[in-house]
C-alpha cells in the first residue's frame, strides 16, 4: 500500500520494500545509489560488490523494480559516479583523512586485475554500463546530464586530469511523459550540462545539493506529485519534494541516517509554516516523533551484508 509510506522515511532494504508498493504509482524517482567500491555507509547492500559487473546487475535489480512502480508519464533521475579499478573505499585514508566507516572496508576483498579491462588505472565506466543495462530492461534514456562540480571531492593524480563531474542520467519509461521546458528554462535546467557545487549536509557523506535537484523536481513533476528516493540518504530527495509542495517517499537501511532525515525534515516542516499543506502530508510533528521511534525499535527489515544475489541473465 502506498498509503504506508507516504510521506514517511521508511528504514529498510528498498529492494525488499519496493515490493510492497503497487505498480505504477510513482511520478518520479531522484536517486543516487552507493558508487562502486567508493565510500561505505554502514550497511548497504549496493556498492561492495567484488567485481563491477556484480555491482552492476546487482543495481539493475533496484532499476527493474523501479521500473514497475513507475507511473508511464514518470521520470527517473539516476545519479551514479565512476571510480578507476583497484578503488577499495578510503582504506588507505589515515589521520584528518580517515572517514568512521573505512573500517567497513577492512575485510573487503576485491577482484584480481585479467589485464583486460580490469586494470589498475582504468577507468570503470560503471554509469555508462548501468545505463545500457538499464536500455536493454526496456527504460528509454532520454538525457545523460554532466552534473560538473566547481568544487570536486580532490582525486589527484600526476598522469591524468582531475575527474571533476558525475552523470545524472534521465530515464522514462514511456514516450508520452510530464516534461515542463519552460519552468526548466526559467530554472537555468535546459541544457544537459548543469554546474553545481557540492555541499556537504552534517554527518552524511555524500548527500546532493538541494540547487542540483529542485530544477529536476520542478520541472519534471507536479504539486501533490509523489517523488521517491529508494537509496534516501539523508533525505534530501524528500525535503526538496516537501518544500516544493510534493508528496514523498524515502527508503534508506542506514538507521542513523533514517534517525538524521526524520529530524531533518521534521525541522524543515517546522520552518516552513504551511499549515494548509501539513495535514495533507499527515505530517506532523507527533506522527515524526512517533515514527522515529519506530525506526529505532523497529529494524525487522534489515537484511544481512551481500544477501542480495547477483543473477541478472541480460549481463
Ligand atoms: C549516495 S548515498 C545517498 C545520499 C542522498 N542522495 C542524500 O542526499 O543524502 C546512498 C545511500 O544509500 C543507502 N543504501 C545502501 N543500500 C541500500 C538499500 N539496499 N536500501 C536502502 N538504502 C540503501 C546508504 O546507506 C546511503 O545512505
Amino acid at each position: 500500500m502506498l498509503e504506508n509510506y507516504l510521506n514517511k522515511i521508511t528504514c529498510g532494504d528498498s529492494l525488499l520494500l519496493m515490493k510492497e508498493l503497487p505498480e505504477n504509482a510513482i511520478d518520479l524517482v531522484v536517486t543516487s545509489p552507493p558508487y562502486f567500491n567508493c565510500r561505505s555507509y554502514g550497511n548497504e547492500t549496493v556498492g561492495r560488490e567484488e567485481h563491477p559487473l556484480e555491482y552492476v546487475a546487482n543495481l539493475l535489480e533496484y532499476t527493474f523494480e523501479i521500473k514497475r512502480i513507475l507511473k508511464k508519464t514518470g521520470s527517473f533521475y539516476l545519479n551514479i559516479g565512476d571510480v578507476y579499478f583497484g578503488t577499495k573505499g578510503f582504506i588507505r585514508n589515515k589521520g584528518r583523512y580517515a572517514r568512521k566507516t573505512d573500517k567497513h572496508y577492512k575485510e573487503h576483498k576485491i577482484v584480481k586485475p585479467d589485464g583486460v579491462y580490469l586494470q589498475y588505472k582504468q577507468l570503470l565506466m560503471m554509469p555508462e554500463r548501468v545505463a545500457i543495462g538499464m536500455q536493454e530492461q526496456g527504460w528509454i534514456l532520454r538525457n545523460k546530464i554532466i552534473w560538473e562540480k566547481p568544487n570536486p571531492v580532490p582525486s589527484y593524480s600526476p598522469d591524468r586530469r582531475y575527474p571533476v563531474y558525475e552523470h545524472i542520467f534521465h530515464f522514462v519509461k514511456s514516450k508520452k511523459y510530464f516534461f515542463d521546458l519552460e519552468i526548466a528554462k526559467e530554472n537555468g535546467h535546459h541544457r544537459d550540462v548543469i554546474r553545481c557545487g557540492i555541499e556537504p549536509f552534517g554527518e552524511h557523506q555524500a548527500t546532493f545539493p538541494e540547487k542540483l535537484i529542485e530544477p529536476l523536481i520542478l520541472a519534471t513533476s507536479k504539486e501533490n506529485d509523489v517523488i521517491f528516493d529508494p537509496f534516501s540518504g539523508s533525505g534530501t530527495t524528500s525535503l526538496v519534494a516537501l518544500k516544493n509542495k510534493r508528496n514523498y517517499i524515502g527508503f534508506e537501511i542506514n538507521k542513523e541516517y533514517c534517525e538524521y532525515s526524520i529530524k531533518r525534515l521534521l525541522k524543515a516542516s517546522e520552518n516552513l509554516e504551511r499549515e494548509s499543506f501539513l495535514p495533507k502530508l499527515h505530517l506532523s510533528e507527533e506522527h515524526l516523533i512517533e515514527r522515529l521511534d519506530t525506526i529505532i525499535t523497529n529494524q525487522t527489515y534489515i537484511p544481512n551484508l551481500f544477501e542480495t544475489s547477483y543473477t541478472n541473465d541480460s549481463l
